[in-house]
């Protein structure tokens, strides 16, 4: 398990294209000044009741990312969004949102796609919209321009005039979305911005979302997809009941955890994998298996091609979707136990 700030201190992958991340407090973006970071978290706690939601937590989202959080169900990833947005107080700790410790001076300058999903469903979507980007300061034809931009580009130009009731979920759901980003916040916080949506819509609003980051925008999301976290996020953060159990870029996070997966297609399927030593964990895909190995990869590749035909051998990291079941799943659970 990988706990602290070890990883922030390295480039992603995209980095080359952005500028270098000296240290954990700030970005350098290209010739341009060194920015701060959107968010700090400095041990952080909420409670409800005698339950703690989120435990000392602590952590930093440099300006200009795209920060992912991940964690399972009720690990405290929303009342930690929430906290960022100061719609809840922390018990302890302190959070600083664009420069500013306390009061809603920020708020302005961020938007919020809720995990609770509403809007008024007697209003036009365009009205909506409108509404929206007033309550951020945007009005008059700017608004205007910056609603028929969004509503074109999410295919929604043809139901600006019908009620919001009229939608479909997924339709809503992307209005809801343009909602949080037509008066262009400096930081964007998204709370699972992809549940619910065809894969159209998904690619849609994933292409949006990488958009705004690359026009300088800072993006926290939240989400259950591994796979979109460990394709798009610059940090991965993930909660665990409440504490921070993994943080900084994806290569940091993945060379914490070592080359220890194999990628196999075998004819004769997974029978082939059975009794060879070092085989610590085995996914069966079907036509594939991916093993977590304790070993000498080689040693297991002339074992393999001795038993059957190896079509696929790949020495590879554990993929996001294997290291959160290895912290979080049943076997780490009864490891725990
Ligand atoms: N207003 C509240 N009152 C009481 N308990 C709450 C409240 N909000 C959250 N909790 C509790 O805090 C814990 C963390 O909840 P939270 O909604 O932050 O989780 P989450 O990581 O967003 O989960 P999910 O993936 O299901 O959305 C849960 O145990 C939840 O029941
Ligand atoms: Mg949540």
């Amino acid at each position: 398990m990988l706990n602290g700030q070890g990883g922030r201190r390295r480039s992603p992958s995209r980095g080359a294209l952005l500028g270098t991340r000296d240290h954990a407090n700030t970005i350098k973006l290209g010739t341009q000044a060194a920015m701060p970071n959107a968010v700090s978290l400095r041990s952080v706690s909420k409670r409800f009741g005698r339950h703690v939601a989120v435990d000392r937590l602590t952590l930093t989202v440099p300006a200009g990312s795209l920060y992912g959080f991940i964690g399972p169900n009720g690990s405290g990833k929303t009342t930690t969004l929430r906290m960022i947005l100061r719609i809840i107080l922390p018990d302890e700790g302190e959070v600083e949102v664009l420069g500013a410790k306390e009061g809603a001076a920020a708020s302005d300058r961020v938007g919020y796609l809720p995990e609770e999903r509403g809007l008024y469903k007697k209003m036009s979507v365009r009205r909506i919209l409108a509404y929206y980007a007033a309550l951020k300061g945007l009005t008059g034809r700017a608004a205007r321009r910056e609603i028929d931009a969004w509503l074109e580009r999410f295919e929604l130009a043809a139901w600006a005039g019908r009620k919001v009731e009229a939608l479909s979920k997924g339709m809503a759901q992307k209005v809801q979305f343009i909602a949080s980003v037509v008066a262009r916040p400096e930081l964007v916080i998204l709370d699972e911005p992809f549940s619910g949506l065809d894969p159209v819509n998904l690619e849609v609003v994933r292409q949006a979302i990488l958009d705004l980051r690359a026009g300088g925008t800072t993006v926290i999301f939240s989400t259950h997809d591994m796979h979109m976290a460990e394709q798009m996020c610059d940090f991965v953060c993930m909660i665990f009941r409440g504490q921070k159990v993994l943080d900084g870029t994806l290569e940091s996070i993945k060379a914490a955890y070592g080359a220890d997966t194999i990628r196999l297609r075998l004819e004769g399927g997974r029978q082939c994998l059975e009794g060879l030593p070092g085989i610590e964990r085995l996914r069966d895909l079907g036509a594939m298996q991916e093993v977590q190995y304790a070993g000498d990869t080689q040693e297991l590749l002339a074992a393999l091609t001795a038993r059957t035909r190896v079509q696929q051998f790949e020495v590879a990291h554990p993929s996001l979707h294997d290291i959160f079941i290895r912290i979080a799943g049943p076997e780490a659970e009864n490891g725990r136990a």
